[in-house]
This record gives C-alpha cells, structure tokens and sequence, in this order.
C-alpha cells in the first residue's frame, strides 16, 4: 500500500465520493512534492510535477464548477473566483518554472499549504454541504481510502483530461 503522507493524512471525506476522490487524489501530490523535498530531489521531478498538477487541478475545478451550476450554488461565483485564482498561480508556475526559476518546489508547495488546504476545508466544504443537503439524486457515501501512487495518480489525471 502507497504511503499516507503529511497532507492525505489529513484528508477527512465530506461525504460526496467524485469530489472526495479529487481531493485525495491532489493531497496525494502534494505528499509526492513533500517526499521529493525532504530527499532534496525536486529538480528531475517539477516539469512533470506541474503538469499533473494543473491537469488534476483544472479537471477538479470544473468538476465543482459544473456542480455548482447544476445545484444554482449561490456562493458559486466567489467560489469560483477562489478557482481562477488558482488556475493563474498553477499557470504562473508552470511559466517560472520554464524560465528557469529555482524556488519553484517551495512556491508550489507554499501554494499548495496556504491556499488549496483551506480552500477544501473552507469554501469546498460549504459548498459540498449544500449540494448534499439540497439533492435527493447525489449518491452519498463515505469513501475508503484509496492506495494511491504517483503513477496511479498520473493515470487518473491523465484519463480525466482525455475524457474531458
Ligand atoms: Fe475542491
Ligand atoms: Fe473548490
């Protein structure tokens, strides 16, 4: 079974398995980064790093957004806003990363602890909680922990984009 790292130990479910799944899936790269700098091996690993992430990240935003839509969320455009936001910082990223910006590893991961963490334990929670308490048709239940590796990761990622 893959390791649960600092991030996916925190992970507590909200009951909707899709967003649940996601959420994992991006704490889980997250725990990859952690490894990566605690061994001092980021180097060989960001290009690819950030193009999973922003794949999982873009696909997970309009998951929620398509959600939000569909359940006229009135919280949905600051919500929304928060995602945008999001989107430029992976996009900027990427960028500083291509330029040859060395303190990309800790940008990325400064990002990933200060604003995508309390952004699922904030807004995303009031969200799903509405979503739950306002749908009869959603399908609920608590999900399992998936084992989950980077390369299963990857894969997941990968197929979502394709389908998408
Ligand atoms: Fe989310
Ligand atoms: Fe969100």
């Amino acid at each position: 079974m893959a390791e649960v790292g600092f991030f996916a130990t925190a992970f507590t479910g909200s009951g909707m398995l899709d967003i649940d799944s996601q959420h994992y899936e991006i704490l889980s790269l997250a725990d990859e980064l952690h490894r990566a700098m605690t061994s001092g091996n980021t180097q060989s690993m960001m290009g690819s790093f950030l193009e999973r992430l922003q794949t999982c990240l873009e696909h997970h935003f309009d998951t929620e957004e398509q959600l939000m839509a569909m359940h006229a969320y009135v919280g949905a455009g600051r919500h929304t806003l928060e995602h945008l936001s999001a989107r430029e910082t992976i996009r900027r990223l990427r960028k500083s990363f291509a330029g040859g910006s060395l303190p990309i590893a800790f940008d990325t991961m400064q990002f990933l602890r200060d604003w995508l963490k309390p952004h699922m334990l904030g807004v995303d929670r009031e969200f799903i909680e509405f979503v739950l308490s306002n749908s009869a048709t959603v399908v609920v239940r608590r999900p399992r922990r998936p084992p989950v590796t980077p390369a299963a990761d990857a894969d997941r990622c990968a197929a979502a984009s394709d389908s998408a």
